[in-house]
């Protein structure tokens, strides 16, 4: 049986709360304020509306937590032993496309370590959810991290580059190195749903540059709870909330960190 955290309980509410008007929104994207916040980066009102609720949902429970949130930046800066970590519409631009891949993610953390979390995609009904040492879930059912053996046969899935990012070049000579090396790569537009599909084996391994701590913060909890690793290199200690991420099952992970890290492709 689970056993579930105040904490778990209360992401899972505020996750099923805003995903009613996330779903909503979702059936009349023709009618959202969209406005861009750099070249090729959008926010919609349903990002807008959707983290409110969230927001005001974890605030009536725990006004004095800490929150670091897309949109609206931190709250109460000062708290860093308990924080959640949200991302209200992981998968912007395919929520605006109509396409249906597209999540809610919200993280928990304590003193610096994610203890529990919840990816949402409320249009495939689909809840990936983990609390630490309690195992990892998809809807009612545990999950696992893939099998697969061999990085030549493994299918991952990847990211970016940001149109903005000055190191396009290397991110996408990377994902022809890595692309030579195993069975496909995918891009499927939503970095929060990306591990949480390594997570239950869909995909092998995921690695991705210069993300945002909110895109990935639940993903590793669910991630570490299905059995996966995860790891984060080349940091920038002056942007602490970007990362690069590489996250698998275990098997492959070491040839996947020499394709990649040990590479460091120019
Ligand atoms: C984006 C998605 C996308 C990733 C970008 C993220 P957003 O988040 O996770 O998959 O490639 O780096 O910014 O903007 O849709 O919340
Ligand atoms: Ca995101
Ligand atoms: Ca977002």
């Amino acid at each position: 049986m689970r056993l579930n955290s105040p904490q778990i309980n209360l992401i899972t509410k505020a996750c099923m709360k805003a995903s009613r008007s996330l779903i909503r929104d979702f059936g009349e994207i023709e009618n959202l304020q969209v406005s861009t916040k750099s070249p090729g980066d959008f926010v919609s009102s349903a990002d807008k509306r959707t983290e409110m609720i969230i927001i005001d949902e974890l605030q009536k429970a725990h006004p004095e937590y800490g929150i670091i949130t897309e949109e609206a930046g931190i709250i109460n800066k000062s708290n860093t032993s308990n924080r959640w970590i949200i991302d209200p519409i992981d998968g912007t631009m395919n929520f605006l496309n109509g396409v249906p891949q597209f999540a809610i993610s919200i993280g928990y953390e304590e003193n610096n370590e994610v203890k529990c979390g919840v990816i949402f995609n409320p249009i495939m009904n689909e809840m990936f959810s983990a609390e630490k040492g309690n195992g990892a879930y998809l809807n009612n059912s545990r999950i696992r991290v893939s099998n697969k053996k061999k990085i030549k046969d493994a299918l991952l899935v990847t990211g970016g580059p940001k149109q903005v990012s000055k190191i396009k070049d290397k991110i996408f000579n990377e994902y022809i190195n890595v692309s030579n090396h195993v069975s496909n790569v995918r891009k499927f537009g939503s970095a929060a749903l990306d591990i949480a599909y390594v997570a239950c084996g869909r995909f092998d391994g995921y690695w991705q540059r210069e993300i945002n701590y909110w895109d990935i913060a639940a993903g590793l909890v669910i991630l570490k709870e299905a059995g996966g690793l995860v790891n984060f290199f080349d940091e920038d200690k002056q942007a602490p909330l970007k990362r690069n991420i590489l996250a698998s099952n275990s098997n492959i992970h070491e040839e996947l960190s020499n394709l990649i890290i040990k590479k460091n492709i120019e």
